[in-house]
């Protein structure tokens, strides 16, 4: 779980400053959004996911991070498909971006549970 967040999240970072640098260069900053959130929930978000599972890998072999996983990996290409059309004027990807939003939401939240249940506050003080 923790290697494969932490292998998305580098081919995130290869397209998200790969965007970056051809809306500079084009001068186009339309998709600015998409670039941005492509390396904040791609690139950091699931290094830090990738980095987490493989710090506490109990938390890492559950129903909870299983089901982040795939929220997280369909939500957020859906979703930033979604906003790169609309950014283009297909109205009709508005479904498409909620979808995607409200399943990469739903994965943060069974994360932050999972996050909860095996980071021990004691133990990390110590
Ligand atoms: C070589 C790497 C990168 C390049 C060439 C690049 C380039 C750009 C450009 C051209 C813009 C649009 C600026 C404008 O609208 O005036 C932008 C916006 C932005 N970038 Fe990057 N970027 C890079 C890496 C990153 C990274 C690593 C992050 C986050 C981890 C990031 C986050 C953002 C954010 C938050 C915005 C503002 C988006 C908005 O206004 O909607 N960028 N970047």
């Amino acid at each position: 779980m923790g290697k494969s967040f932490l292998k998305a999240a580098g081919i995130y970072f290869v397209i998200g400053i790969l965007m970056g640098l051809t809306m500079g260069i084009i001068h186009d900053f339309r998709l600015a959004s998409v670039h941005a959130h492509i390396n904040l929930l791609g690139w950091v978000s699931m290094a830090l996911f990738g980095f987490f599972y493989h710090l506490y890998p109990e938390a890492a072999n559950t129903k909870l991070s299983r089901a982040h996983f795939w929220l997280h990996h369909i939500g957020l290409p859906v979703m930033m498909l979604g906003i790169a059309a609309q950014t283009f004027g297909m109205e009709s990807a508005l479904g498409a971006a909620i979808a995607g939003s409200i399943a990469v939401v739903l994965g943060v939240i069974f994360f932050a549970v999972n996050l909860f249940r095996h980071v021990n506050i004691k133990e990390a003080s110590a």
